[in-house]
């Protein structure tokens, strides 16, 4: 502990939101909250779902003639694969609502809607935030703040750093705060941490609206003044704890521009929708690098050694692959499908589905970690199933 305060003194600026958050660990903010361990057999299963775009309406907007019952098909879409997969984790990937169709004064209560199976379930979850969470009607920090106040006794979500109100969803889950997994709840060292980052972007889909995105930037990216700095910290302040960066799953909305390198290659999935050149670190329809910190950053968190498991988003409806190639420095990129009856259908995103990741203790503890990972349907079915780490794509690595 005197080593902790003493870095955290003597560091920079940089250090303050862990500082922050450190302290409000020891005032016991998130205490109350189940300690979430391996089962028996020793897998943890998280269920990953994305671009579930609840409250679009008729007459206002892109997507809005298909109405209220496609929200109600999206909570029979999460019902099933969490009947059928019985996750220990829910994490929601972004674009939980169509910002520009809710209605400003309940648009919060769509979250109800997007989390209604899984709180039923009892089973515990955290969010990411996109696109068409920051949109006339709604924001980042704003949903943020709801999910926390109404759902705490399930949801671990959490603001650790980044600009508010459109940006601020960027966290990790350990120590005192309780969301790394362990292997059995006496363990002082987390089996695996998951990673959460806030991809910002647009209002109205033009950037031209009040909000985050500048009219130059097609879409945006993680923050690169904040995100950094505190992926690095939180990897030093894990080394001096545990002499260890634990295997990391890490979920942003909106794709690592890495991904459309990965896009060609004949990895098993839907590739309706390949990701758009400007989705990531674009300006004036030129790709300038400005995602590059942060990815850096996960660069390092791999640690050249397989630490990173998967990256996974949402955004690309028709995109659900995963893929792994010395492009990626051999860190899997994957995509999660479309598990909303809202926004946008591809070809093959017509069946929706959740993406299930399958930790087991024993594929953590190799010398390169590895997980089980396959996309889950709601008509009961499953496929791609695929194991990451090394000897997955080979041939590329
Ligand atoms: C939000 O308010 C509108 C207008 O009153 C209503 O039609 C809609 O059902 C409400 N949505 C939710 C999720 O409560
Ligand atoms: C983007 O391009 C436009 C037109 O060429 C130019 O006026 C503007 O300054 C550029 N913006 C940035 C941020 O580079
Ligand atoms: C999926 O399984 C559930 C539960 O057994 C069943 O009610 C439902 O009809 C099945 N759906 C399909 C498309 O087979």
């Amino acid at each position: 502990m005197l080593i902790l305060g003493t870095l955290l003194l003597a560091s920079s600026a940089a250090a303050m939101p862990v500082a922050r958050s450190f302290s409000n660990t020891l005032s016991g903010i998130l205490s109350g909250k189940n300690k979430l361990t391996f089962d028996s057999e020793g897998t943890f299963k998280v269920v990953s779902f994305s671009d579930m775009h609840m409250g679009e309406r008729p007459g206002d907007g892109s997507w809005a003639a298909w109405g209220p019952a496609n929200d109600a098909a999206t909570q029979g879409v999460h019902g099933t694969v969490l009947d059928n997969e019985k996750p220990n984790y829910v994490v929601f990937n972004g674009d939980m609502m169509t910002g520009e169709n809710v209605f400003k004064a309940n648009a919060t209560n769509y979250l109800d809607l997007v989390y209604a199976p899984t709180v039923a379930r009892n089973i515990p979850f955290s969010s990411t935030h996109g696109n068409h969470d920051n949109a006339n009607n709604i924001n980042h920090q704003e949903e943020i703040e709801y999910e926390q106040s109404k759902y705490a006794a399930l949801s671990y979500t959490r603001s650790d750093v980044g600009p508010k109100p459109y940006g601020s969803g960027n966290y990790c889950r350990w120590l005192l705060t309780r969301v790394p997994v362990y292997a059995k709840s006496s363990d002082w060292v987390p089996a695996t941490i998951m990673w959460f980052f806030d991809s910002r972007s647009f209002v109205s889909g033009t950037g031209n609206g009040p909000g985050p995105v500048p009219d130059a930037a097609n879409y945006y990216w993680v923050d690169p003044d904040t995100v950094p700095n505190y992926i690095k910290l939180q990897r030093l302040l894990m080394t001096l704890l545990w002499w260890k960066v634990p295997p990391a799953l890490v979920f942003v909305h909106i794709p690592v521009q890495k991904a459309q390198i990965l896009a060609p290659l004949p990895s098993p999935g839907d590739h309706d929708d390949e990701p758009d050149p400007s989705t990531q670190g674009f300006l004036n329809n030129t790709y300038t690098g400005l995602d590059l910190p942060f990815w850096d950053e996960i660069v390092a968190l791999n640690g050249g050694k397989g630490n990173v498991l998967a990256i996974t988003s949402g955004h690309d409806h028709g995109e659900s692959w995963c893929a792994r190639s010395t492009d990626s420095t051999g860190i899997p990129i994957c995509f999660n499908g479309h598990s909303g009856y809202g926004g946008y259908v591809t070809t093959h995103s017509t069946v929706r589905n959740g993406r299930v990741f399958n930790l087991k203790l024993a594929d953590l503890a190799k010398s390169t970690p590895t997980v089980e990972t396959w996309n889950s349907y709601e008509d009961n079915t499953t496929a791609d199933a695929v194991e990451l780490g090394p000897e997955y794509m080979a041939q590329y690595n």
